[in-house]
């Protein structure tokens, strides 16, 4: 299965097999991991055999069940971190789905508590949700979405902005807000915006992975990027 593939196969999935993930594909996530702290100056792992953190209360409540692995989304403390946590965390959720794995954002239904200690959080450093990884006992259902029209404004857009904002709303985001619009604000300048909402920047750092892969990154460049990515 390929990244795009990944974008309209993925679901999110709250109940896991206790088939532990292989190795070999346990290994391919944490060095994805490494390459996205390297670029996105987070500092990501990949937590294995903890079922601590989806046992509370509220995991239970979230409806999670069987997850004992997990990424823990960390990074130092400043200034963009949430979008680049969305960012670089959707990039692993969409290679765990290449590798036929399940996943689900958990920014509430877990404790907190268990994954900082399982995580080894420490001092500067913030753990700004996780992501449950692993082989689900279903793929997940479908679920509503906005239109197109409803989170984009542009006059005649072209191809590749129309595929961005489809791949956008392929995203999971926060209780399925889908609280983010993308603007045509040059002929291949492009701005995303949160609109609030619960959790928006790490929200909008995953629609605007989707919205890159959808449209390519080639076709445009994002307005009031500036390039520097370190916190
Ligand atoms: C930042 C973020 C935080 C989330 N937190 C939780 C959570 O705490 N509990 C939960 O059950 N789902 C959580 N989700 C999953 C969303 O509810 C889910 O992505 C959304 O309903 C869209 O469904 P889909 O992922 O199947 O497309 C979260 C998703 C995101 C992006």
């Amino acid at each position: 299965m390929t990244e795009e593939e990944a974008v309209f196969a993925r679901r999110s999935v709250r109940a896991y097999f206790e088939r532990p993930i292989e190795e070999e594909k346990a290994a391919r996530l944490a060095e994805e991991a490494e390459r996205c702290n390297a670029e996105g100056g987070l500092c990501i792992r990949l937590v294995r055999d903890e079922p601590d953190a989806f046992r509370s209360f509220l995991a239970r409540y979230g409806k999670f069940s069987g997850v004992s692995d997990y990424f823990a989304i960390v990074g130092k403390k400043g200034k963009g971190l949430y979008e680049r946590a969305g960012y670089y965390g959707e990039r692993l959720v969409l290679l765990a789905e290449t590798l036929g794995l399940n996943t689900c954002w958990a920014a509430l239904s877990f404790s907190k508590g268990a994954a900082r200690r399982a995580a080894k959080i420490g001092k500067g450093e913030k753990l700004v949700c996780v992501i449950a990884v692993g082989y689900g006992k279903t793929q997940g259902a479908p679920r509503r979405s906005k239109a197109a029209a409803d989170v984009m404004r542009a006059q005649d857009p072209p191809d590749w902005f129309l595929r961005g904002v489809e791949f956008a709303l392929r995203a999971p985001t926060a209780v399925n807000q889908q609280k983010f619009r993308f603007t045509l604000t040059g002929e291949r300048e492009v701005f995303a915006e949160r609109l609030g909402g619960f959790y928006g920047e790490i929200d909008l750092g995953i629609v605007k992975y989707h919205f890159e892969l959808g449209a390519g990154k080639e076709n445009f460049v994002w307005r009031g990027q500036t390039g520097g990515k370190k916190a």
